[in-house]
């Protein structure tokens, strides 16, 4: 008998991706609450942001249901996860534009050159990147955004080794969430993958992605100072944390 795939709408599918993510990431809607509370309190209630890295969609989808007055510029470079966040934020029609980008390359940010950028935010996403090419990305940030615009980077930024009872505890955390997730049903992410690539129409989109992303090993994990430094380093009048637990922050930075 040959195996069937249940065909699930994008919705299903980021509904399912939040779903999956919330096992590896111990309070993530607590976490976008306070990126969404920045927003709020920082900026005027018509915006424009960039979601560094958007995967499906999460975090664009959060900023254009808290603020109507928002317009976010989603950018990924993972084809399948692109067209899922294409169909699925398809609901806020010309409030989000979702483009193909390659946070590596040096030239990435070319396309957005005189766009006025008033935020730019990133979720679980910036450890993908080395520590050179993490200051590099956010020198061009620097470039692309005006005074007074602010930086949001959620993500784990792992303790050190030598820190062996934080490291520890953040561990045993991150399992038992991950053990209660999987428990109550959530996917994991090779089958939330598996689901994913097996949709109609995906087939030469999971070829691309395994080209794409052929040589791109995990990068040495930048630790929370170097992050700070980097941003400072960039051209960022401050930087600091606005959120913590264990080792998961949001980072801020005031260009
Ligand atoms: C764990 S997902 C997080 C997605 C989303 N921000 C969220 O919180 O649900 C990490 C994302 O980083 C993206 N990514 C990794 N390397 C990238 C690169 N060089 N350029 C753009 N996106 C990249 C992946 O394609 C993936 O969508």
């Amino acid at each position: 008998m040959p195996e069937t795939t249940t065909t699930l709408s994008p919705r299903a599918l980021l509904e399912r991706w939040d779903a999956q993510q919330a096992a590896y990431v111990a309070h993530r809607e607590s976490r976008f609450q306070a990126m969404l509370d920045v927003l709020r309190l920082h900026l005027p209630a018509r915006f424009h942001a960039l979601d560094l890295a958007c995967g499906p969609g999460s975090l664009t989808d959060r900023i254009l249901r808290a603020f109507p007055g928002a317009r976010v510029t989603a950018v990924d470079y993972d084809p399948v996860l692109l067209r899922i966040a294409g169909e699925a934020l398809g609901e806020h029609g010309q409030r989000v534009t979702v483009v193909d980008t390659d946070l590596v390359r040096p030239d990435w940010a070319a396309p957005l050159a005189g766009e006025k950028i008033d935020a730019v935010v990133s979720s679980t996403a910036l450890h993908w990147l080395s520590p050179l090419q993490l200051l590099q990305v956010y020198t061009a940030l620097a470039d692309l955004m005006p005074a007074g615009a602010v930086f949001l980077n959620a993500d784990h930024l792992r303790y050190a080794p030598q820190q062996t009872a934080l490291k520890a505890l953040s561990e045993r955390h991150d399992a038992e969430v991950r053990r209660a997730a999987f428990e109550a049903g959530s996917d994991t992410w090779d089958e939330w993958f598996a689901l994913a690539t097996a949709q109609p129409g995906m087939a030469p989109l999971v070829i691309e992605r395994e080209l794409r992303f052929a040589e791109r090993p995990p990068q040495p994990l930048a630790p929370l100072h170097f992050h700070l430094s980097a941003l400072r380093t960039a051209g960022f009048t401050e930087a600091g944390t606005v959120w913590q637990y264990l080792d998961d922050h949001v980072v801020f930075a005031r260009r």
